[in-house]
């Protein structure tokens, strides 16, 4: 960590608002390596002991939080009118921000981070991150699916698709895993099958899979041992 301010540092922590950050310090109650630090704009590094209210505050750098992801809610960090998903991170932090984009509509794995370098790279085209998703769709499944997903779908307006990996589970549903990351790219790619999505859930991306007992609305840290897998494949990749 690079120094940063003191308010940024409380507030990154989650002791509270910039505002509320503030007040704290002027009033005295913050101790930065032993001394008293009434300004909030004092430069802390990693090596400060800080203090606030008599509690060690220690500086975490990154968190990694699997969220499953309710239909309802837009990926997005703030907005006037909708409802957005980190309005369901009950997390005082202020850096985080989720990893791409879910639809409205769709459920699902949505990680949650403030590590700008692993989101970057899980997102970057070159890497071809699988992404796989749960679909059930409007009318049934043709025989030809398979071959012309592993083929590439030619969407729409003309933009061709990297190949994608359909597997059937019966007459209307399927597991999509796509190596990409076009906008609306499931609903598109079936749109041009003639085909419709009437129910879309993200269930893995990369080595991280959405768990099971997470109910709709929920998050919780990664573990140590996603963490440790998921960063090993994006450096392998
Ligand atoms: N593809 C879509 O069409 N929608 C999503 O939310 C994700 C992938």
């Amino acid at each position: 960590m690079k120094n940063i301010r003191l308010d940024k540092y409380l507030a990154d922590m989650g002791v509270g608002t910039r505002t509320e950050v503030k007040g704290i310090i002027k009033k005295g109650a913050v101790v930065v390596s032993d001394k008293i630090i009434k300004d909030p704009g004092y430069k802390v590094s990693i090596e400060d002991s800080i203090i606030c209210n008599g509690q060690n505050v220690v500086y975490e750098s990154f968190e990694y939080l699997m969220l499953n992801k309710p239909a309802g809610y837009i990926t997005a960090t703030e907005d006037k009118k909708e409802k957005t998903i980190m309005s369901l991170i009950k997390s005082k932090r202020n850096d985080l921000f989720p990893v791409g984009r879910l639809d409205k509509d769709t459920e699902g794995l949505l990680l949650i981070t403030n590590d700008g370098d692993m989101a970057h790279r899980l997102l970057s085209p070159k890497k071809h991150i699988a992404k796989k998703y749960y679909v059930e769709l409007e009318k049934v499944i043709e025989n030809d699916y398979i071959k012309s997903f592993e083929a590439g779908i030619v969407l729409k307006d003309g933009t061709k698709t990297r190949p994608g990996k359909l597997e059937v589970i019966d007459n209307n549903t399927v597991y999509l895993t796509i190596f990409e990351g076009k906008f609306h790219q499931v609903k598109r790619m079936f749109e041009a099958l003639d085909n419709k999505v009437k129910y879309l859930k993200r269930v893995s991306m990369g080595t991280l899979i959405l768990d099971k007992t997470l109910e709709l609305g929920k998050f919780r840290p990664l573990t140590e041992d996603e963490l440790e897998k998921l960063r090993r494949h994006i450096d392998g990749n």
